[in-house]
This record gives C-alpha cells, structure tokens and sequence, in this order.
C-alpha cells in the first residue's frame, strides 16, 4: 500500500441507504464452469432490474476482458482476480445497488477474503453455492473447454487439474441439475426479500 494517503469521508452507507431508498449487498456466485452462475446472475439482475432495484453483474470472462486481463488461471492469479472482484462489489453494495457476482471463485480463503471485506463495512455477503456434479458440468460444456481441458490442451482447468473447494455453509445452496433456472433465481430472490435486504 501507498504511504501518505487518507481516507476521505461523505456519506455513511446507512444516510446513502436513506437517499437512494434502497439496501445495498453482494450475492456472490461461486460453482464450477458450467454450473449455470452466469445465467442465474442474468436473469436476477434483469428481475431485480424489473423491480426498480438497482442491480449490476460482474461476470468472471467478461471481468477478464478488461479490469483483470493482466490475470490468468494460477493460484496466485485467481486470487488477486476475487481480491479485485470483492473490491469491486463491495463498492457496488456501498452505493446502495446489488452487486451480483459470477466467478468460479474456487479457493475457500479467496471467498472468505471477500466475506470478510464486506462485514468489517457492514454490508451484506451472500454467498451462493451453484452446485453441480462434475459429470453433468462436462456434459454440458457450452464452450467446450472441459473437452479441451481432458485434451490437455488447457491447464489448470477448475474441477480437472485445479481443485474446486465446496462451500461449507453457504446462506444459499442450490443444485442446478435438479432445479430448473426460474426456481434458482426464485429462491435467491425470496432469500434478499426475507432477509429485508430488498422489498
Ligand atoms: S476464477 O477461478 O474465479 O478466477 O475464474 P473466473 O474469473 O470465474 O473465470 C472462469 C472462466 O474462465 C474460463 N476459463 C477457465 N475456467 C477455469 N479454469 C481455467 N483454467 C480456465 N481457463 C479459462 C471459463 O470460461 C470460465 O467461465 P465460466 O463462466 O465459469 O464457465
């Protein structure tokens, strides 16, 4: 970190809650390739969008293709991509919008990094497990980088050479290959309403 800098103060989160009339929070996605985050996370923001609730998605190949296109896929890169990423969302939640993030986010200490980020400021984290069984995430492999990854011709693939550490106790648990997508987003949706974080 820089010497000689200071943080500047205006508003708290609570007085800009108060002005923009909304909550805001992060939902953090995190499952392996495939699992369905990028498609969940499209159709809660156009919900919530729908609604009058500000929301934004950050997604993890789009991300790649700007702020973090320095980083690849090591240990060491994927964590400064979720070190960059909480950051990120956290500014989002503390301008009162809803921060949806999809990114494979596959280390535990990563996640509880981001976790962490937003408690000490006091904004919600929930964290959502997109489980899928390997099997059926390879079946699917819309852009067929499983078969590639199997080919060896991708290394460090998440869920092949790269581990994929599960969530323990996620606030939200859901299993795409046996739930259909409305019901995934229904269900994130009910969680943010119960827990009044939106109306
Ligand atoms: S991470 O682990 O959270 O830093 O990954 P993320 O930023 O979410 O990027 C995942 C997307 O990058 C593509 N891709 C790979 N994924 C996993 N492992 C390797 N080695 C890899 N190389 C490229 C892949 O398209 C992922 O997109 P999703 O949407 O998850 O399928």
């Amino acid at each position: 970190m820089s010497s000689n800098i200071t943080w500047h103060h205006n508003l708290t989160t609570e007085e800009r809650n108060k002005l923009t009339g909304q909550k805001g929070a992060t939902v953090w996605l995190t499952g392996l390739s495939a699992s369905g985050k990028s498609t969940i996370a499209c159709g809660l923001e156009r919900l919530l969008l729908t609604k009058g609730i500000n929301a934004y998605r950050l997604d993890g190949d789009n991300v790649r293709f700007g702020l973090n296109k320095d980083l690849g896929f090591s240990e060491k890169d994927r964590a400064e991509n979720i070190r960059r990423i909480s950051e990120v969302s956290k500014l989002f939640a503390d301008s009162s919008a809803i921060a949806i993030t999809s990114f494979i986010s596959p280390y535990k200490g990563d996640r509880a990094q981001a976790r962490k980020l937003h408690e000490e400021a006091g904004l919600p984290f929930v964290e959502v497990f997109v489980d899928v069984p390997l099997e059926v995430a390879e079946k699917r492999d819309p852009k067929g980088l499983y078969k590639k990854a199997r080919e060896g011709l991708i290394k460090n693939f998440t869920g092949i050479d790269d581990p994929y550490e599960a969530p323990e106790k996620p606030e939200i648990h859901l299993d795409t290959s046996n739930t259909g997508i409305e019901e995934c987003i229904a269900a994130i949706a009910e969680y943010l309403a119960s827990h009044g974080i939106v109306p």
